[in-house]
């Protein structure tokens, strides 16, 4: 087993760069399926999530070349296999593997997935679009089966604007007959990095990054090159960590607009901010204000950095009330931060958060962000050693953790038991 051990008490100095969005990447692999030549991605992250999704592309018959930040996928050879059980388990974002096999061979059978499960995740939204599309869709002992005789575009509105429903119907709707109208649709930052590669792969999609978007389906995409946008999560992470540690940081290779919800929240709480083309400083101060976040879909405060905003709303003054109105209980991280000496209550879909010291205690990251909280809260802690076990769910969505945080000043290492 491994932990992190950190010793913290150290302001974060420096710059560090980051990489590509993991959530952006786990979309555009399964994506490339849909094309019938070499789709080239660059500025990938590495990370576990990206060589599961590797693995599940060579298994289906597609050669893929991975080095370093870019990866070649070759989807011509690719056959429409069945995949009820295997590494489509590993991962939460496999589910795109219905729409982009639905998309190209109208037929797959693809295992429910896995991934971080802080609470039920339904997947009703992608199954009324696809059955929208035309699709007849079953589980079948935990494997979803979908058969189309043709996809015809059609009319879709989302019951909750879900980035995972809104990507999965484009990709089964670029290669439908006709247009697909997706209205309620998800406006994630992520949702646009898609819809831009697809295009480049010739479909034609308007509207990504609104509420209303419009596939016109064609019968036939080709490869392309796509650069993967910045990781807004693992930028907002480590300018967290910035401010909670009283640092003073550069955050390079960021698109500071998709920063904004966090960027407002950390100046109404007295942190500095100053803001470049591509990059955001950070720079600490003695004392915080508290201040109330509401976790939104984009552009509201993104869920995936509530659970390191609660580790810094730890070092304000006073009491913060951080709610959650995408997921309803994504609080794992709050028992592992009371252990380490916070005082947070959680009351239905709000973390109350007192300001006050933390101490080192041994705590368990249950999944991805509650382990990037607990990272930060370890950070802030100057006398003993934090230790932080679960860290294969951090390695689903931080590459280079260790090396950043010890290049940033740091003193934090990898145990292994
Ligand atoms: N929802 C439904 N039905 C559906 C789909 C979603 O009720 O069919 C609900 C969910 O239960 C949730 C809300 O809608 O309450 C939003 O879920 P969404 O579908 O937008 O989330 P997702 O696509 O499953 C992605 C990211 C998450 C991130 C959310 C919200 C991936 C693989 N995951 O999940 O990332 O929290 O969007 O921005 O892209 C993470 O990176 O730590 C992470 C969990």
């Amino acid at each position: 087993m491994e932990k992190l051990m950190i010793t913290g008490g150290r302001p974060l100095q420096g710059t560090v760069s980051i990489s590509g969005a993991k959530n952006s990447a786990i979309a555009l692999i399964p994506a490339a399926i849909l094309a019938e030549s070499e789709v080239i991605l660059d500025n990938l992250p590495l990370l576990s999530d990206v060589a599961v999704y590797s693995e599940i592309l060579e298994e289906l018959g597609a050669t893929v070349a991975w080095e370093g930040s870019q990866m070649k996928i070759d989807p011509s050879s690719i056959k429409s296999i069945p995949m009820p059980n295997g590494p489509v388990k590993k991962l939460r974002a496999s589910y795109y593997m219905m729409g982009a096999m639905l998309g190209r061979f109208k037929e797959a059978i693809i295992g429910l997935p896995g991934g971080c499960n802080f609470e039920p995740r339904p997947i009703d939204q992608h199954i009324k679009g696809f059955e929208a599309l035309g699709a007849t869709v079953t589980n079948e002992h935990g494997a979803i089966h979908l058969h189309a005789k043709e996809l015809r575009g059609n009319k879709i509105y989302l019951d909750v604007s879900s980035v995972g429903a809104t990507i999965n119907i484009m990709l089964a709707a670029a290669r439908a007959k006709g247009a697909t109208i997706i209205e309620n649709a998800a406006k994630e930052p992520e949702i646009i990095d898609v819809a831009t590669l697809l295009n480049s792969m010739g479909a034609i999609i308007k509207g990504a990054g609104t509420e209303t978007i419009r596939i016109e389906g064609v019968s036939e995409l080709h490869g392309c090159r796509h650069s993967i946008i910045p990781d807004r999560i693992q930028a907002g992470t480590y300018m967290i960590a910035a401010a909670a540690t009283r640092g003073n940081v550069l955050i390079d290779n960021v698109i500071p607009k998709h920063m904004e919800a966090l960027t407002a929240k950390m100046q109404e709480m007295g942190i500095g901010i100053e803001e470049y083309d591509e990059s955001i400083r950070v720079l600490g101060a003695p004392r915080y204000e508290h201040v109330d976040v509401k976790a939104l879909v984009y552009p509201g405060f993104a869920t995936d950095l509530q659970s390191p905003m609660t580790s810094l709303l730890t070092q304000a003054q006073g009491v913060s009330v951080l709610s959650d109105f995408v997921y309803s209980n994504r609080f794992k991280h709050v028992p592992e931060l009371v252990r380490m000496g916070a005082k947070i209550r959680v009351e239905g879909r709000s973390a109350i958060i007192e300001g006050g010291h933390l101490n080192a205690a041994k705590v368990k990251a249950a999944d991805l962000r509650a382990g990037a909280a607990l990272v930060i809260a370890g950070l802030t802690v100057s006398e003993g050693v934090t230790e932080v076990t679960g860290v294969e769910y951090i390695d689903r969505g931080y590459d280079h953790l260790v090396s950043n945080l010890r290049h940033l000043g740091a003193d934090v290492w990898r145990q292994t038991e």
